[in-house]
């Protein structure tokens, strides 16, 4: 009936633009790893020169001076959030320039034939007004494509998944990817609504309403084995190289991070692995324990061994409420385990040491035991004994496993930060906020904390951060009326209600059902601490109301934008900066 535009429609059941075809894929692929590299080259040399306010990125005479130093400021920006692989993907918008538009949709679909010509088939519906609505049908596709596309103006849509039956006969559900079409955050989405459709009486489709984000459960499509596999049309990643792939995470998509299996007793034998073991990182910031970790995953594939981890984290007192150290936390309520363990080869220590005890003996594997960080992986490289475990001591700031990586290693080993993105269940929630106001925001960080009450290191930040001197800021900044999304510190969110005359104001606090324990991410956490519930801790609130603020439309900082004192407390702040 529709004659070409079906079979372009039907070919994977989904919608994509025709002219994103392989070149284009290598030529963004291109361009992304050319932003990646300028990304991590800026970032080399912004750590190497110009942040001396954090140790993490001294250079490492620098950092050892600065952690052995008296002073109990070790690791100052605490606070933030770590910067992940995603992050350094400096997408331009350019590059993504092959949306899909209504145009597109309209041409793909609908072919030579015109809407009224498909209805012309059939005008009287009278006494069919009732019947179930068949989502199978192509032009039903097409009415729910362009109410997308029209509903969600702020949004690029990249692939459409073919609509299927919703909760009862006027819904279908239907999901696509998209990235909203301002804000900095380099990542695809994932969304799946319902829409309800009426027909009318002279055979009319019309979409009456649009259910709220992740509303349709039944487009949802579980992720298959063979990951890559484009048999959908909607699952391969469309941003790939060929050799080094370049991925950016796809938040929303159902998240596949199962501790990896060994297959069998050739294979655990014939592998080559490095555990590291001890040391001083535990329970230090995120910053120092993914600095760290970044170390001893770069000596891995320097080495080509498989990485033993430990998938425990200690989350440290300065993000918990309880205030104290936190053990039992686990990588993946943080990171993106399932990406890492598709770009290296990993290994969770528990599953490694059973598996050791049981067959080390029979096949004579050997361990090669390290015990001075200065042995370095140049020097090991030569080992072919299955197992080589660095242990570290009790003597901090030598017992640190980023320790391994400088000297001369520092130019031999590359920390992988491509390797490593921030949790997708955390980016979830970030996404599931700005869906609720409809990715049209713009957001400013204030903040208040410890630092507003520190007048000798922040002079002016308390004043700056006030009500009255924020409303004096933000008005050449941001339009009266707008939606203003506040990531801040501050604990009492009514401190801000004279923004509320100007702005229509947005806090953390007012989604906690996308956390508490009705929510999907409880859920998921549950099952994935084993039965127990996870807390939604003061890391994963100040990674999630960060990235929130990342997918405003404006993003106003406290430092520079709000006021003159620096981040790091006077005379830190940087040319750069
Ligand atoms: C160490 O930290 C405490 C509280 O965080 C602070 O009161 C104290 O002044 C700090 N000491 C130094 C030497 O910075
Ligand atoms: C990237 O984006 C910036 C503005 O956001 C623009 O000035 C620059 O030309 C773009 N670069 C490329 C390669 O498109
Ligand atoms: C849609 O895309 C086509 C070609 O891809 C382009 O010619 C047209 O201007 C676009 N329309 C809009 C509204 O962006
Ligand atoms: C069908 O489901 C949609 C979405 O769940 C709802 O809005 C609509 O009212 C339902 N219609 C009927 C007839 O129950
Ligand atoms: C069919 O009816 C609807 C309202 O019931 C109207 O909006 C629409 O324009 C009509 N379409 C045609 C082709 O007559
Ligand atoms: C790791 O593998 C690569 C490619 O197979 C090889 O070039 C390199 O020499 C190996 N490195 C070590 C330390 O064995």
């Amino acid at each position: 009936m529709l004659g070409r535009s079906s079979i372009f429609l039907s070919r994977n059941g989904s919608f994509r633009p025709e002219h994103l075809g392989q070149k284009a894929l290598a030529m963004i692929g291109n361009l992304c790893f050319t932003f990646f590299v300028v990304g991590v080259l800026i970032f080399t040399i912004i750590a190497a020169t110009y942040e001396p306010e954090d140790p993490l990125f001294h250079p490492s005479t620098k950092i050892t001076t600065f952690l052995t130093s008296n002073t109990n400021a070790t690791f100052k920006s605490v606070d933030s959030v770590v910067k992940t692989g995603e992050d350094f993907v400096a997408v331009n918008q350019t590059a993504f320039a092959t949306f899909i538009n209504i145009t597109d949709v309209d041409n793909a679909v609908v072919g030579t034939e015109t809407e009224e010509s498909t209805v012309s088939e059939t005008q009287d519906c009278s006494g069919k007004v009732n019947e179930p609505i068949n989502c199978r049908d192509p032009e039903v596709f097409h009415l729910l494509m362009r109410a997308a596309i029209e509903k969600f103006k702020d949004m690029h849509f990249y692939r459409f998944g073919k609509p299927v039956s919703g909760n009862n006969d006027s819904s279908c559900h239907m999901a696509w990817r998209f990235r909203p079409n301002e804000g900095k955050a380099a990542a695809f989405y994932k969304d799946y609504r319902s829409f309800s459709i009426v027909r009318s009486e002279n055979c009319t489709l019309s979409v009456v309403r649009i259910g709220d984000y992740h509303s349709g459960g039944n487009a949802r499509k579980r992720k298959r084995k063979g990951k890559d596999k484009d048999k959908e049309g909607f699952e391969k990643l469309p941003v790939k190289m060929e050799e080094n792939p370049i991925l950016l995470p796809e938040v929303g998509e159902t998240v596949n991070d199962a501790l990896p299996m060994v297959e069998s007793e050739g294979s655990f034998s014939s592998g080559k692995y490095l555990i590291y073991s001890g040391g001083g990182d535990r329970c230090k910031s995120m910053h120092q324990y993914l600095w760290s970790f970044m170390c001893m995953l770069g000596e891995a594939q320097y080495l080509n061994r498989t990485l033993v981890m430990d998938m425990n984290i200690c989350l440290s007192k300065i993000y918990t409420s309880s205030g104290t150290d936190e053990e039992g936390k686990d990588f993946r309520f943080y990171f993106d385990f399932e990406h890492l363990k598709d770009s290296a080869s990993v290994l969770d220590q528990t599953q490694f040491w059973s598996d050791w005890s049981q067959w080390q003996q029979k096949n004579g594997l050997r361990l090669h035991l390290v015990e001075d960080f200065r042995v370095t992986p140049m020097k090991l490289a030569g080992v072919k004994d299955t197992l080589i475990m660095r242990k570290f001591g009790s003597v901090e700031p030598d017992n640190y496993w980023y320790r391994v990586c400088e000297g001369e290693t520092e130019s031999v080993i590359q920390r992988p930060w491509h390797m490593i993105w921030k949790s997708r269940r955390l980016l979830d929630v970030a996404s599931a906020v700005a869906s609720r106001i409809n990715w049209n925001f713009d957001a400013v960080h204030i903040e208040r904390g410890e630092k507003a009450r520190n007048k000798e290191l922040w002079p002016n930040l308390d004043r700056d951060t006030s009500p009255e001197a924020l409303l004096a800021t933000l008005q050449d900044k941001i339009e009266d009326g707008r939606n203003l999304y506040v990531a801040t510190n501050e604990p009492d969110t009514a401190f801000f209600d004279l923004l509320k005359d100007k702005y229509s104001t947005h806090f953390l606090e007012e989604y906690k059902d996308l956390w508490d324990q009705s929510s999907d991410w409880y859920s998921e956490m549950t099952k994935l601490g084993n039965g127990n519930s996870v807390e939604f801790d003061g890391y994963m609130r100040t990674s999630v109301d960060t990235e929130v603020f990342l997918r405003g439309k404006r993003q106003i900082e406290t430092f520079n934008d709000l006021t003159k004192d620096c981040k790091d407390g006077i005379n830190t702040c940087t040319s750069a900066s």
